[in-house]
């Protein structure tokens, strides 16, 4: 059976890139293949400092994996730190990725650059090994990932190939899975940028867990262009073929369907608005069912640690003895 395996980082709050570019596609292949989601704190801590932080929005994180439909008696949810076993097969891929593959990451380039006057975390930047071990303790064959995050699967990839060709073959090597539609959501009010919890502007940015109101007023204010015609060009017409992405993949078509219906922009921003808010509508519903019974939460959240550590130990272990580590028994 394929394995799969995918996370996300418990920062800031979830968006509709995450849902559309990843989860969404989490909860619809969970009963096709053996599937392992981790929510990752430990990849939280390369840009949170406050006490506290990262424990509050992994918890709110589980609840919106569970209301969107990850059902934790089928997938294997679990929190990295939870798994110690990330920690140290990280250590291992920090010792097979070369300082100059790290340097090309265009992710630690943008980030590094929007953290200036900030804090830079050496973490920050070995970041890709993290998440290297991430992947490859659970023998994934497919990591569905929004575009942004191939460069992290290729790098995987090599480190994989390089590991087993010095030690052996210890690892499956694996690919990324991105979505026909919503693999690269842009930001509303920037629209040659993706849409990002990072991102300053905020109101370019479509929470998942904002109310209607919040949601139209967003799309009203997108961004288009001073031309008049819906057609979905991304180069000519980012702003526009932004929104005719969203709508074609809130509502199950292709954008260039979508563009066929409308033919004005106030017109494409209203229904955008409106499949958005009727996606998400659900999903709020269950979510804050889910924060309101924390204890039945956190029961939700430890269901999947025990399977989670027991494939990671095992690969672990397969992985020190193909080094030839001495053995501690
Ligand atoms: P993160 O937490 O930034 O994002 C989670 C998922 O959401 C996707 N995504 C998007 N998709 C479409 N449009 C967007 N604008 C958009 N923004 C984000 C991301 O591609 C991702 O799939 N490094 C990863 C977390 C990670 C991971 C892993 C992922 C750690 N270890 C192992 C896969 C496998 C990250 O920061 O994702």
């Amino acid at each position: 059976m394929t394995r799969v395996l995918s996370c996300i980082q418990p920062t800031g709050e979830v968006h509709l890139g995450n849902y559309l570019g990843a989860l969404r596609n989490w909860v619809s292949g969970q009963h096709k293949a053996d599937v392992f989601h981790g929510i990752v704190d430990l990849h939280a801590l390369t840009v949170t400092e406050e006490p506290g932080v990262i424990g509050r929005n992994t918890l709110q994180l589980a609840a919106v994996l569970f209301a969107v439909g990850l059902d934790p008696d089928v997938a294997t949810v679990f929190v990295q730190s939870h798994v110690p076993e990330h920690s140290q097969l990280g250590w291992i891929m920090e010792c097979t990725v070369s300082f100059g593959e790290l340097s090309r990451m265009t992710q630690f380039k943008d980030k590094s650059a929007k953290r200036e006057a900030e804090f830079v975390s050496a973490g920050l930047f070995t970041y890709p090994a993290l998440q290297a071990a991430d992947i490859l303790l659970y023998d994934a064959n497919e990591v569905p990932v929004g575009d942004d995050q191939r460069q992290h699967i290729e790098i995987t990839r090599d480190i994989a190939m390089r590991f087993n060709h010095r030690f052996g073959e210890t690892f499956v090597i694996p690919k990324s899975v991105t979505p026909p539609s919503g693999a690269r959501i842009m930001d509303l009010l920037n629209p040659t940028s993706k849409m990002s919890k990072s991102g300053d502007e905020d109101t370019g940015v479509i929470y998942l867990l904002d109310d209607p109101a919040k949601i139209e007023k967003k799309f009203k204010r997108a961004v288009t262009d001073s031309e008049t015609e819906v057609v979905f060009d991304r180069e000519r017409k980012p702003g526009v073929s932004n929104l005719l992405e969203i709508l074609a993949a809130a509502t199950g078509t292709t954008p260039q369907k979508a563009a066929e219906t409308y033919t004005r922009y106030g017109d494409l921003k209203a229904a955008s608005a409106q499949a958005v808010i009727a996606m998400l509508e659900p999903i709020q519903a269950r979510y804050f069912e889910l924060l309101n019974d924390q204890g039945e939460l956190m029961r939700l959240l430890h269901k999947g640690n025990g399977r989670a550590k027991e494939v990671a130990s095992k690969t672990l272990s397969r992985a020190q003895k193909a080094i030839g580590f001495l053995s501690a028994e």
